[in-house]
């Protein structure tokens, strides 16, 4: 049995457009996880399987030059960080080296990490996705049962077409889409309290009932979350009571919701 079997659930996040907050939603989706033992949760992991932006490790505060060890001259040993076990498409490659692979070496360096990750049985495993709609998202959808896919969009529109594109993938390939975080929400300002939708409001709305799907958090725009991931400690472990926290943990118990409802079947879509 491959080490994929062992895991209970594997949930992608993903976006059409690059910068949404993906990586931060997966990892403080990991966090919140972990912290959910008993309602659902329980021992996780997240693989980052952004070969040209990967950024789980340094969000996990794994120190630079750190590398996963190998099990029997092969499989590799995932990172413990912060409880979590971790690997990187980024750890097959030399830090601050430019990527220049070829499609077809990038999609067999995922398999290779899907396939030969010592992972321990996991209840879940979170898998970081490259922004859009391309060949390690295909890949991901043949070469493994995932349960679900979490889309990140802002509110603002130019992000939302991508991420109707990313739903619409999804639906083709059978991946039930669990529903959409619409990130950076909000802004309260520090000083004055002022709220403000710097990247608009709505747009999650809009997108999750033309899909039929639902938005599953609202992650405030807050420089505390960047501040934190900066730090390579995501807020949620560095501030527990920060306010901005309720989004991930509610994101949390959605997926653990959704993820144990039988599989409706999808509408069918084509994508244009
Ligand atoms: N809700 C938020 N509030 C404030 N900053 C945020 C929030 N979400 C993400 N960020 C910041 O925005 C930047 C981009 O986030 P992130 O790296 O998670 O995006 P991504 O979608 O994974 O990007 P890429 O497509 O490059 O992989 C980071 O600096 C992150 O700290
Ligand atoms: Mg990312």
């Amino acid at each position: 049995m491959s080490e994929l079997g062992k895991i209970r659930h594997i949930v992608c996040i993903a976006s059409g457009k690059g910068g949404v907050g993906k990586s931060t939603t997966a990892v403080n989706l990991a966090l919140a996880l972990a912290r959910s033992g008993k309602s659902g949760g329980g021992k996780v992991g997240v693989l980052d399987a952004d070969i040209y932006g990967p950024s789980v490790p340094t969000l996990l505060g794994v120190a630079d030059g750190v590398r996963p060890e190998l099990v029997d001259g092969k499989r590799m040993r995932p990172i413990q960080a912060h409880g979590v076990e971790c690997n990187s498409m980024g750890f097959l490659v030399d830090q601050g080296t430019a990527v220049v692979w070829r499609a077809p070496m990038i999609i067999s360096a995922f398999r290779q990490i899907l396939a030969d990750t010592a992972w321990p049985p996991l209840d879940w495993l979170i898998v970081d996705l490259p922004p859009g709609t391309g060949d390690i998202q295909l890949s991901l959808s043949q070469s493994a049962r995932v349960s679900g896919a979490v889309v990140v969009t802002t509110p603002q529109d130019l992000s939302l077409l991508d991420a109707r594109r990313a739903i619409a993938m999804f639906r083709k390939v059978n991946v039930p889409v669990l529903g959409v975080v619409e990130n950076m929400n909000m802004h309260v300002c520090r000083k004055c309290g002022h709220a403000e939708a710097i990247f608009g409001s709505g747009g999650g709305d809009r997108l999750a009932s033309e899909f039929g799907v639902s938005v599953l958090a609202r992650p405030a725009l807050d420089p505390a979350i960047r501040e934190a991931s900066d730090h390579g400690e995501p807020l949620l472990l560095r501030n527990p009571d920060h306010a901005s926290n309720r989004a991930w943990l509610e994101l949390a118990e959605a997926v653990i919701r959704r993820c144990a409802e039988p599989a409706r079947p999808a509408p069918k879509i084509s994508i244009s």
